[in-house]
């Protein structure tokens, strides 16, 4: 079985719908990536799925190798998969025309390899009626390529909150999107993603303060926030965490035992636009990787630690995402969200309120 709801039959009918959302055509490779025993399930359903729309299909499996990627606790450390040191796997997967991978591979080294030689690459991890629920939409992505826009122009993003947030980052790093499917060579994309947009400031190019505000999230831990959590960053680097809650000595006490100076960098920075994910999803439900909190409409994703991903040189373990609420941003002076509201008609769904 697929998921407490869903059938295996109805979640092979879901894969095939995201094949076709990838333009998975008649005769192209797929290979489904997996370790051990975990989540056989989603490979057999794109394994059907795949012969259905004619493709050469198979499962590259790996020895399990890791707790880090385990939906049900979330993601605990990025970049070491088991496909580390294992370079026929990777040439296999190198060789295909797309790839979907169930081990989470985001900022990897593989990971960009397999990029690099063309192949398109999809991750899926999550539960199965979140991938129902937050099925990817062409109209999302096109609101997603507006906001991709508006910040490829920009040369400065900064952003505010009530609590006291007032960060400015100097953008260094090319724009990257997140719509949940792959249709491109060299793409990789996460279903669900829910129209996400993100860069990466210069390596000494961020200064100012963060207060994660009461209710704002952190993750992995999958808390929201009780009390607000301060965060000083100059030129890049995080340099002090204070707060009153036990919350900043746990933000404190993580990075810490990394024991890696690099975890005090800056991940990416952006913003969510799928209305249909909920901030309160947390409130009753922990499973998964968390994005749906990561994607909830008007929301400043903050994050912290590698930035590999757009190719800088931060290539730390230690990654914290921080989808933070009622914020301001602006793109240069230019509003992109004020008050948690998205202000750009081209960012928000038809006839959305102007605050969610
Ligand atoms: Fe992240």
């Amino acid at each position: 079985m697929a998921g407490a709801s869903f059938s295996q039959s109805m979640f092979t009918d879901l894969c095939e719908r995201m094949l076709r959302l990838c333009k998975l055509q008649h005769g192209e490779s797929l290979v489904l990536l997996s370790q051990g025993q975990e989540r056989v399930e989603y490979v057999d359903a794109f394994m059907t799925a795949g012969q259905r729309l004619g493709a050469k299909v198979m499962n590259l499996r790996l020895p399990y190798s890791s707790s880090a990627t385990s939906g049900e606790v979330g993601v605990w450390t990025v970049g070491k998969t088991p496909l580390s040191g294992n370079q026929p796997a990777v040439d296999m997967l190198k060789g295909a025309d797309m790839v979907v991978e169930t081990l989470f591979m985001l900022f990897s080294d593989e990971l960009t390899e397999i990029q690099q030689a063309g192949t398109r690459i999809l991750t899926c991890i999550e539960p199965v009626d979140l991938l129902a629920r937050l099925f990817p939409t062409e109209e999302l992505k096109q609101r997603t390529d507006a906001a991709v826009e508006a910040l490829s122009a920009a040369s400065t993003l900064r952003f505010t909150n009530p609590a006291g947030t007032n960060v400015t980052y100097r953008i260094g790093y090319p724009v990257k999107a997140q719509y949940g499917y792959v249709d491109q060579p060299g793409q990789w994309d996460h279903w669900p993603s829910g129209g996400m947009v993100l860069t990466c400031g210069a390596d000494d190019g961020i200064d100012g303060r963060v207060v994660v505000d009461k209710g704002d999230i952190l993750l992995p831990f999958k808390q929201y926030v009780h009390e607000p959590i301060e965060l000083t960053i100059e030129a890049g680097r995080i340099t002090s965490i204070e707060g009153s809650g036990y919350q900043a000595d746990l933000v404190k006490q993580y990075l810490a035992d990394f024991g890696d100076p690099d975890a005090y960098g800056l991940s990416h920075i952006g913003w969510g636009l799928d209305e249909r994910a909920k901030w309160a999803a947390l409130g009753t439900d922990d499973r998964g990787h968390g994005m749906e909190l990561r994607a909830f409409y008007g929301n400043v994703l903050f994050s912290t630690g590698p930035n590999d991903l757009v190719g800088g040189p931060n290539h730390t373990s230690c990654h914290l995402d921080i989808p933070m609420r009622n914020c301001s941003l602006w793109l240069d002076d230019r509003p992109i969200i004020v008050d948690g509201a998205v202000v750009v008609d081209a960012m928000r769904p038809q006839g959305a309120p102007l605050a969610v």
